[in-house]
């Protein structure tokens, strides 16, 4: 979904100079309504669709805190922020536990960093936005949920729109893991062809005889084994759709088999010579780009012609920042539905990992992310380590580096004491987040005597007072 016209903020906060001072900050990208107290902001949420609320702890009448739940009880997919004059790390952390995306402390010191926790949290509402239209025009039909609100996928879902409908042969290229086993699928579902069957071949891993048979089909007797006759792929995707993935993988013997079918639109079962009528839309999948395969005289040139009458790329991951999060929710909710849990939302460090990390097994990769970190989580706020040690390995989060060194550069590397106080700072937070912001009780959990970790934890500024 791309928002032509401005977000929509609602500032809740009794102090006049907060509510002026983000006024001014986001009046130019944003629409913003202001609101002294409760009853106001009451009154301008029932009225209007907000895209961020960002709410004051402590209102003349009202706990921010409650006032957002009672918002978020009639919008569950609600972003809001907490603006906190207390810098209490107790009910921050419970603040961002009751799904509230972030929360900042006041005064404002940094209004950089205002500004982006502020574009953040609208990303992540454009990404919910996204998923729960994606819901409803889902619907009964069965269309496999695909999620692409990245120009490059936008433009990609377009052209696959224009050519399901129509009857042609379908070339689907990209990486491992980028979608095309379901986009064959969606093209499957968008096409006249939806209610008939959509039978899918894997061309690789197979030998050549194994994958002729189940092509092709055989009558009884036709070879040792063949006790009964039994129909091919051809025959059983008549009027529905055969997709042959890992199309590069076919030997030459079965490309001119499968070039012959498609000129005749016809094929025989192995045993006989009796021509069978085959009626299939045929859709193919390759992850390395046949022209390369054709010049190496490892793919056939006229059989290349043939199933490249409109040939669609999926880009990878890496070039679609903008479905990193999306997707990530997506298979949140899909997870969390699956063990029955209550993972989320992401921090914002977290939608910060994600959209960094290249990347390279793509959909697949960051779907595997998710479910080992839902399956391994007890419930509540998906944070950085969550995800890092299991799902994303250090390697991956860096920046794909072309003809980078395997060792780490000794510049790289930092000094002994810079890098334990990193490796400090980062177990602190950890081990904080993992207490719920609950100092004796992360004393507990590390082992580390409560005034000692205190004072630690003051010295890394990661509590505050
Ligand atoms: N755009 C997308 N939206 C939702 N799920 C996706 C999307 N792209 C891929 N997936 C999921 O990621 C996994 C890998 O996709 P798949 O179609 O098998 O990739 P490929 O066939 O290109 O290797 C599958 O579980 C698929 O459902
Ligand atoms: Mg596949």
């Amino acid at each position: 979904m791309t928002t032509t016209h401005r977000p929509k903020v609602l500032v809740v906060d009794d102090d006049h100079y907060t509510r002026t001072l983000i006024d001014h900050l986001i009046a130019e990208t944003s629409e913003v309504r202001l609101a002294a107290d409760g009853a106001e902001a009451r009154r301008l949420f029932a009225a209007e669709d907000f895209n961020l609320v960002l709410m004051d702890q402590r209102l003349p009448a009202d706990n921010g805190i409650e006032l957002m739940r009672e918002f978020r009880a009639r919008r569950p997919h609600l972003v809001g922020i907490l603006m906190t004059g207390y810098a209490d790390v107790r009910d921050a952390v419970a603040a961002v536990r009751e799904g509230m995306f972030d929360y900042l402390t006041k005064p404002f010191e940094d209004l950089e960093s205002l500004e982006a926790v502020i574009g953040k949290a609208l990303e992540l509402d454009r990404a919910y936005r996204e998923i729960d239209g994606l819901r409803a025009r889902l619907g009964e039909d069965g269309t496999p949920a695909v999620i692409g609100q990245s120009p490059a996928m936008e433009r990609m879902l377009g052209q696959l729109r224009q050519v399901s409908g129509l009857d042609t042969t379908l070339l689907l290229e990209g990486e491992s893991g980028t979608g095309k086993d379901l986009v064959a699928k969606l093209v499957h579902a968008w096409s006249p062809r939806a209610t008939g069957p959509f039978m899918e071949v894997n061309c690789g891993g197979l030998p050549e005889s194994l994958l002729e048979s189940l092509l092709f089909g055989y009558e009884k007797g036709a070879f040792t084994g063949a006790s009964a006759a039994c129909a091919g792929y051809f025959e059983k995707s008549d009027g529905g759709t055969l997709f042959l993935d890992e199309i590069a993988d076919m030997s030459p013997k079965l490309q001119s088999s499968l070039l012959r079918v498609l000129q005749d639109h016809q094929c025989a079962r192995i045993g006989s010579t009796q021509p069978r009528h085959a009626d299939f839309r045929l859709v193919c999948a390759t992850n390395r780009p046949l022209p390369g395969e054709v010049k190496a005289g490892r793919f056939r040139e006229d059989l290349y012609y043939r199933i490249n009458v409109v040939a669609l790329r999926l880009p990878p991951l890496r070039e679609r920042k903008g479905d990193t999060v999306p997707l990530a929710m997506h298979f949140l909710d899909h997870f969390n539905e699956k063990f029955g849990k209550a993972c989320g939302p992401l921090t914002p460090a977290a939608v910060d990992t994600l959209e960094a990390c290249p990347w390279p097994g793509n959909v697949r990769q960051l779907k595997h992310c998710i479910e080992r970190a839902v399956a391994l989580h007890p419930g509540g706020p998906v944070d950085v380590m969550h995800l890092c040690p299991s799902g994303i390995s250090q390697a991956d989060c860096s920046p794909i580096e072309q003809d980078a060194e395997p060792q780490q550069r000794a510049e790289d590397i930092p000094g002994y004491e810079e890098a334990r106080a990193r490796f400090e700072q980062d177990y602190l937070r950890a081990i904080l987040a993992k207490a719920e912001g609950n100092v004796s009780e992360a004393a507990r959990l590390s082992g580390i005597p409560r005034q000692n970790l205190y004072v630690r934890m003051k010295r890394w500024g990661v509590v505050t007072d």
